[in-house]
This record gives structure tokens, C-alpha cells and sequence, in this order.
């Protein structure tokens, strides 16, 4: 967790932070679901690094495993072509939603095969490596063993029909496909065959100590923590790490045709990532991944892959004598109007389709506006979600912006009063910082959200008692005029300021308009004697039928 003196970053050295999001499968595009954990994620690298810490962010495609090599082979092309290509439409969906990675890399890379394979042989090293023959469904019309997610059937816990071989959704048990209840082969629809192959297993029951402790330790949300306790009090179960031939992977040093499962070079692509940037940048990886340095890291995932960030990951890590997370940051699901994302009703939409529609800001205000550092599912509702951001971006802090502006440009060529005249609201705004710092450095972006959008409120609401648009009728009030309009504007910074991690380009806008940067650790005192820009809208209301063309466009 963040050192309790990180919310008085101003009295101290820059903390480094590295920060990973979920490796997407190189297998298909971006949905809204994936730009939930990524804006998530991507807000608070921003706030870190607008507070003055050095926070880097990287991530990538997760490119192995069956599916993307049967995908290749369905397109016609090799898995490497196949990869690149939509690593290719990952990366512009991410920069369309101004995601800040500082590295996105790929798993099928050079550094992830040499961190695999050194991790890999330093588990067997230890003794945490065992191999057994395993009997496993093979799919006969294929020829292919079946990875877990090709095999469906009902829970072997709560029984549940048409789940996935490896774990079920209704109850969240993990299992091997084996104990499936009437599978089938989901490639060919084949009742599959048992047929008996060795395999390689990491004894995770070597880590109960460590991870009982690791989960009582404060790296996890408590609804979390608390399912794992439940796991490990259950007895932890060693975990298959290897795949037959035909696989796209990496082959396991010293067991030909035996290939990595995905699930144990995904976590490690973090590692390769991280070092990628660091070779290129200069940064000392080792600090970021040996034990007993300063540095932090954090990991933004979906609560459903909770079993391998909160058990197997930090079990590897202990075994490959590397450094253990400070946290894992899990999020719920994202269901739009209520319900799953569907594609017949046209709520399962695709981040470029709403791209094509809509500015990416919106939703990344919508997200804050509704992220809490909780685990539990968030609802994007359509009408909402109009309401909400015409409401409080365009109607309430744009606003403050517009309605100063014209009177500054006419009648004052846009220059500040040289002495701001309620340095009391402007002070009272800057103090509200820390605590609207520590709401971001908690993750709790929905109530960071509404106390600026009560300080918006509070500007307004001074612009309103001052009626700067009558005091220009009056003759003799010019310098009101000016020092209302002065202190509206001064509003304007500090609000921008604090929204910068959240709407990057419109506060890339507003630091056009008032020729500064947005620099949260320089909002010290007002603006004085100062000359802004002309002002030029900042962002557009949300037109409803855009969100009607999308939500068309989704059902194609
Ligand atoms: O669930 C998924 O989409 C995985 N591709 C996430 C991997 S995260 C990490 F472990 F690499
Ligand atoms: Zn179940």
C-alpha cells in the first residue's frame, strides 16, 4: 500500500511507482470493459505523476495460448502476423483514449522468453517444479489437446451448466478441465477423448505460509482478501503451467514440445515490458524488481483474475527470489443500462466504435465520476451518462471559463487584475487539494469528482452574486468587472488542475487558453497580472444522437 506520508508528497523525495493494467489478448479488439481498468489505471499514473512522482505505466498484448494460434490459423495467417496486427489495433484504441503508457509491448517478445525461462528454471531450482502424467482431454477431430477454455460443461462445484474449463463464473471455483461435467470440445463440438500426457506443476501448496500472510498483509481490497483466505484455508492446489505441442508459446527449456501455459508468461510480460522501457530509457530495472528497494508497484486488474495476481504471481515471485507487489487494484465489471454488455441489443461496444462516435474524454469523466476503490460492478447508463457530463463538464466548469473570458478579452485584452480580489475563495480551492489527493491516491475518483464539482459550483455560484455581465453596464465598475472575471478564471486553473488526470486533452486546451501549464505542486497562490488567451470551446455537449449512431453501429 501507499506509505501513509504519500499524502504530504509535497515534503518529500518523488516516490517511483511503476503501474501495470491487464495484458489484453492478442486475439481481439478493445471493448468498453478493457477501457474501464485502463482509464482507471491511467488516471491515477496521471494524478502520481502530476503530484511530482516519477510513475511509469506499462503494459501489453498477452499474445499466447490456443486461441490466438487457432485465430491465426481461421485468418490465415501466422500467429505473428496475427498478433502484430491487432497489437497494432489495441495500441491506437488505448492512444484514441489517451492511455499514457510509457512501454506497450507484446508477451511474444525476446525479454519475456529470457524472464520466463530464468524464472521457470529458478522455480525448479528450488524444488517447486514437479511433473506428472496428466490425463487431459484431447480433441480428436483437431488433434490438439484442449486448453481449459475450449472445453465447456457444467461447474464441478456448484454444477452450473456451460462453463469454462478452468473456472466457473457462477461461483468462482477454479478446477481442471477434467472434472468438467459433460464436456465437449468447443473447437469441434466433439465429445473429447482422455488420453494421458506429463505435465509440469508449480507446487503453489509450498506458498500457503507465505500467501496466508501475503493475503493479510494489506496488498488487497478486503471482499478480496477475504476470498482468498477462503481459497488458501481450502488447501492450495499445485497449478499445471505446461501445454502440449501444437502450442504458441514458449517452449519450457529442458522439455521439448512442452510449452509455457499463458497464464504463467502473461504476469512475467509485466517484468519484460518494464525492462523493455528501461533499456531504452535508462531507469534501473533492478530497483523496480529485486527485493528491498523504494520503489512501488501496483497492479490494476479485473476481479476475475484474482486467483493468478493474488496466489500464483506473488508465489512466483517469492520462488524467483523477486520483489512482491505493494498492491493489486481489482475492479468489477462494467455493464451498460443495467445488463451485461450484449451485442443484440447493441451494448457491447467496441472502443473504436465509440470512438468514431464520441470523444473519449466523456467517458473518462464518467468513469471517475462513478470509480470507487471498491470491487464492485459499475453501470454505464446511456442517459446518465449525457446527463452527467453535459451537466458537470460543459454546464459547470467550461462554464466558469466562458463566462469570464469574453469580458477579459473586449475589455481588458485579456489581461488579469494585478491584485486578485478574493484570495480567500482562491486559497480555500487550492487547501481543498489535499484532500481531493488523498480521494485519487485512495482511488476514489467518485467522490475526487464531487468535491471539485462542488468547487465548480462555488465559482459559479460567486459569478452569479457578482453579475459581472450587469456591473459592464454600470459605468465606474470597470475594475470589478475585471477582478470578477479575474478570479472566474482563477477558478477555471485550479479546477483544470485537479481534472488534468482525468480529461488530459481539455486540460491540454486550457493551458492553451490560460498560457500556463496545469501544475498541481505550483498552485500556490492566484494568478496575478496575468494575460490568458482567447477562449475557444473546450469540449462539445454530448449530442444524444451520437450515442444512438453507436449504439446502432454496435449491433452490426
Ligand atoms: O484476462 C485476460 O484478458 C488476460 N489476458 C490478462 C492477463 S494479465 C497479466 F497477467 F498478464
Ligand atoms: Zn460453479
Amino acid at each position: 500500500m501507499a506509505p501513509v506520508s504519500a499524502m504530504c508528497s509535497r515534503f518529500m523525495s518523488p516516490r517511483k511507482i511503476l503501474v501495470t493494467s491487464a495484458l489484453p489478448y492478442a486475439n481481439a479488439p478493445l471493448h468498453l470493459g478493457h477501457m474501464l481498468e485502463q482509464v482507471q489505471a491511467d488516471i491515477w499514473v496521471r494524478f502520481q505523476r502530476s503530484r511530482g512522482h516519477q510513475c511509469r505505466y506499462v503494459c501489453a498484448d498477452d499474445a499466447h495460448g490456443t486461441a490466438i494460434m487457432l485465430s491465426a490459423e481461421k485468418n490465415g495467417v501466422s500467429p505473428e502476423t496475427h498478433i502484430a496486427n491487432i497489437k497494432a489495433l489495441h495500441e491506437a484504441d488505448s492512444a484514441g483514449f489517451g492511455i499514457s503508457f510509457d512501454n506497450y509491448y507484446s508477451t511474444h517478445s525476446p525479454e519475456n522468453r529470457a524472464w520466463s525461462e530464468t524464472i521457470f528454471r529458478r522455480l525448479e531450482a528450488n524444488g517447486h517444479i514437479a511433473v506428472r502424467s496428466v490425463v487431459q482431454a484431447f480433441d480428436e477431430a483437431k488433434g490438439l489437446f484442449l486448453a481449459d477454455r475450449f472445453i465447456k460443461g457444467g461447474c464441478p462445484k456448484c454444477k452450473t451448466p456451460d462453463q469454462y474449463g478452468d473456472n466457473c463464473e457462477a461461483c468462482g471455483a477454479t478446477y481442471s478441465p477434467t472434472e468438467v461435467l459433460d464436456p465437449v470440445s468447443a473447437l469441434s463440438g466433439t465429445t473429447p477423448v482422455e488420453r494421458a500426457s506429463d505435465h509440469l506443476f508449480f507446487q503453489l501448496s509450498a506458498f500457503q505460509a507465505l500467501l496466508a500472510d501475503w493475503v493479510d498483509g494489506g496488498h488487497l481490497q478486503v471482499p478480496i482478501a477475504n476470498k482468498l483466505r477462503e481459497w488458501i484455508d481450502a488447501g492450495l492446489q499445485d497449478w499445471d503451467i505446461s501445454r502440449d505441442a501444437p502450442y504458441f508459446g514458449f517452449e519450457i527449456p529442458g522439455y521439448p514440445d512442452k510449452y509455457f501455459y499463458v497464464w504463467l508468461d502473461a504476469p512475467i510480460g509485466y517484468i519484460a515490458s518494464h525492462q523493455n522501457l528501461c533499456d531504452r530509457n535508462g531507469d534501473d530495472f533492478d530497483s523496480y524488481w529485486q527485493p528491498g528497494h523504494d520503489t512501488e508497484l501496483y497492479h490494476f486488474i479485473g476481479k476475475d483474475i484474482i486467483n493468478f495476481h493474488g496466489l500464483f504471481w506473488p508465489a512466483m515471485l517469492a520462488s524467483a527470489g523477486l520483489r512482491q507487489p505493494d498492491a493489486i487494484f481489482a475492479h468489477g465489471f462494467l455493464t451498460v443500462d443495467g445488463t451485461k454488455m450484449s451485442k443484440s441489443r447493441g451494448t457491447f461496444i467496441m472502443a473504436s466504435t465509440y470512438l468514431e462516435h464520441l470523444n473519449a474524454e466523456y467517458l473518462r469523466y464518467y468513469f471517475a465520476a462513478k470509480l470507487s476503490p471498491n470491487v464492485d460492478d459499475m453501470d454505464l447508463n446511456l442517459e446518465d451518462f449525457v446527463q452527467r457530463v453535459n451537466s458537470d463538464l460543459v454546464g459547470k466548469v467550461v462554464n466558469i471559463a466562458s463566462r469570464c473570458a469574453g469580458f477579459l478579452r473586449k475589455r481588458y485584452d485579456n489581461r488579469l487584475s494585478a491584485v486578485c480580489s478574493e484570495p480567500e475563495l482562491i486559497d480555500g480551492m487550492i487547501s481543498a487539494g489535499d484532500s481531493i489527493a488523498a480521494l485519487y491516491e485512495a482511488r476514489d475518483f467518485q467522490r475526487a469528482m464531487r468535491e471539485i464539482i462542488a468547487l465548480a459550483d462555488r465559482a459559479n455560484q460567486f459569478i452569479d452574486d457578482k453579475k459581472p455581465w450587469l456591473l459592464a453596464k454600470e459605468e465606474g465598475r470597470e475594475k470589478d468587472v475585471q477582478d470578477a472575471c479575474s478570479v472566474g478564471i482563477n477558478c477555471f486553473r485550479v479546477l483544470m488542475t485537479y481534472l488534468k488526470p482525468v480529461l488530459p486533452d481539455m486540460a491540454e486546451k486550457s493551458e492553451a487558453f490560460l498560457g500556463l501549464s496545469l501544475d498541481w505542486t505550483a498552485l500556490t497562490s492566484p494568478l496575478e497580472d496575468h494575460t490568458i488567451d482567447n477562449f475557444s470551446p473546450l469540449i462539445q455537449r454530448v449530442d444524444p444522437e451520437s450515442i444512438a449512431a453507436m449504439v446502432d453501429a454496435s449491433k452490426a
